[in-house]
């Protein structure tokens, strides 16, 4: 073999563009490390980080030299975290639970005592990062996983680079990884983007947005650039409007103290509406680089008009008491934690146009809300109608209208809706899905979005992780939105296990048009 045959093999899949031909069968196997969780007793750490971890170790995608170390206020030795933290991958991983994996993973769990303003506590980390580093031999590569409150990002990066936390020699690397929100508006955002950078460097920032990470987002990349069969429709010649949906059947839980005060616009809109919204209408990238790819979300984000009108095109509400499923369940304003009088929004839903030349007269509707009706995450075209149908009942209700309707979750898969004659001796048209289905076709189960992004971070693999500008041109969309919000006092009720606010029905109807009933 060649060299340069030899190095193609070895190369990651991201980093090597789809046209070079490279050997699949092998793992992508990170180099020794250690991961520090901030927050590790957190909701998300707990349910989601921890069981990924244990996930990846099992799947055999963890190197050998491999520690965690997890920082929180509790006083716990080592082997109470790991009997802590076994409980809850036990209960939320993925794959099956193995004694043996378990034990040869846990061997390299370890806690450190303390809070975010005591600086002898990163004194502490620090010494434990070292004996981890020799005693596992994670040979000084470091992650930061900050799962904590946005207002703490600052001082924890402070703190890490006081202790001396954030040097490192020359051959090894530290990355911090951020979980979103980045900032509450765009003055905020850069304000922490200029702290994390002094402290870690921008090339070693990996910003969380797990959307990117779940397998069926990606695979609309793929789907996008690798059949020739949607290329030539995918503009606005052909497709009336998009709609992106993210719906929760589900309230806020516990989460009040997180989620009162930032509502449902900066919590899913900013990031993973905006970003489904980039990977829908982007041109195709140079290559799957991060840079390529940013530059094109980039140019999506830059040219999105907001309404003039944004009374009329924008849409808020706040759940009241109903039905989740067979249970009758309380309005947001009785939520434990809710102030009586917050004004935080539970629904939103807006109006964009891109301003492309692939989607000028195209608008996309994007909506996002809790305890709607369903749990259903999902991005449809919706097709113009054909000119001049041949049948009369073509041209009746919505039947004519095509949709391709990408399922991010639950029921992973695509459906094409189109019109079918129904069986008879007249000519009627009806609508039907063509189908397919994620899990019927490939007989593995997809990874946790967290798997994969946490790997890539192992790796150094930043295309799916928003870059700092992505982030910035997010916030310049939504602050208009949010001050006039805020200029209008309490949003709209709608109740609990319907499909939100009469304001969001409106929206629609002023441009002729109908949400989609998923
Ligand atoms: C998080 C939001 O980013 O995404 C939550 O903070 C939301 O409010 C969650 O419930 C939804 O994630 P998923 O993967 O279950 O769709």
């Amino acid at each position: 073999m060649t060299k340069p045959e030899q190095e193609e093999t070895i190369t990651s899949t991201w980093s090597n563009p789809l046209r070079v031909p490279c050997d699949l069968r092998l793992p992508r196997i990170a180099d020794p490390c250690t991961l520090v969780i901030f927050g590790v007793t957190g909701d998300l750490a707990r349910k989601k980080l921890l069981p990924a971890i244990y996930d990846l170790a099992n799947r055999g995608l963890l190197p050998p030299g491999f520690g965690l170390i997890g920082f929180g206020r509790r006083e716990w030795s080592d082997d109470d975290f790991k009997q802590w933290a076994q409980s809850y991958i036990q209960e939320h991983c993925r794959t099956p639970f193995h004694q043996s994996t378990w034990e040869q993973l846990s061997h390299g769990f370890y806690f450190v005592q303390g809070t975010f303003d005591d600086f002898n506590a990163f004194v502490r980390l620090k010494q434990r990062v070292l004996t981890v580093d020799h005693e596992c031999g994670t040979y000084s590569n470091h992650a930061f996983y900050m799962s904590i409150p946005p207002r703490a990002f600052s001082l924890v990066s402070h703190q890490l680079a006081a202790a001396e936390l954030t040097k490192h020699p020359s051959d090894t690397w530290q990355r911090v990884i951020i979980e979103k929100p980045f900032g509450h508006d765009l003055a905020s955002a850069q304000e922490l983007d200029k702290t994390v950078t002094s402290v870690f460097g921008a090339e070693s920032i990996f910003r969380i947005d797990h959307y990117l990470g779940k397998e069926t987002v990606q695979n609309l990349l793929a789907l996008r650039f690798t059949n020739m069969l949607f290329e030539p429709i995918w503009n606005s010649h052909y497709v009336d409007h998009v709609q992106i949906t993210m719906a929760e059947d589900f309230g806020i839980g516990s989460r009040a103290g997180y989620y009162d005060g930032v509502g449902a616009a900066r919590d899913v809109i900013q990031n993973h509406l905006l970003q489904l919204l980039t990977l829908t209408a982007m041109e195709k990238p140079a290559s799957f680089t991060s840079q390529d790819l940013s530059k094109e979300k980039i140019n999506v984000l830059s040219a999105v008009r907001l309404p003039q009108d944004l009374a009329r095109y924008t849409a808020r509400g706040q759940y009241s008491a109903g039905w989740q499923g067979q249970e009758a369940v309380c309005g947001y304003l009785n939520e434990d934690g809710v102030s009586p009088e917050s004004t935080t929004e539970t629904y939103a839903a807006l109006r964009l146009d891109i301003d492309t030349p692939r989607w000028n007269g195209t608008p996309f509707y994007l909506r996002a809300g809790k305890r709607l009706g369903k749990r259903v995450t999902e991005i449809a075209m919706i097709f113009k109608q054909i000119p001049q149908p041949l049948f009369d009942s073509v041209v009746e209700g919505n039947v004519g209208h095509n949709a391709l309707v990408f399922r991010i979750q639950p029921n992973e898969g695509i459906t094409l809706r189109f019109g079918s004659k129904v069986p008879g001796s007249r000519i009627d048209i009806r609508d039907v899905n063509m189908d397919f289905n994620y899990g019927q076709a490939f007989t593995e189960d997809s990874p946790e979005a967290y798997e994969r992004l946490i790997l890539d971070v192992f790796l150094g693999d930043a295309p799916l992780f928003p870059t700092s500008q992505e982030v910035d041109l997010s916030w310049k969309i939504l602050d208009p939105i949010e001050q006039f919000w805020a200029s209008q006092g309490q949003p709209e009720q709608y109740r609990s296990g319907t499909w939100g606010p009469h304001s969001a029905d409106m929206l629609m109807m002023n441009d002729n048009r109908a949400w989609r009933m998923p």
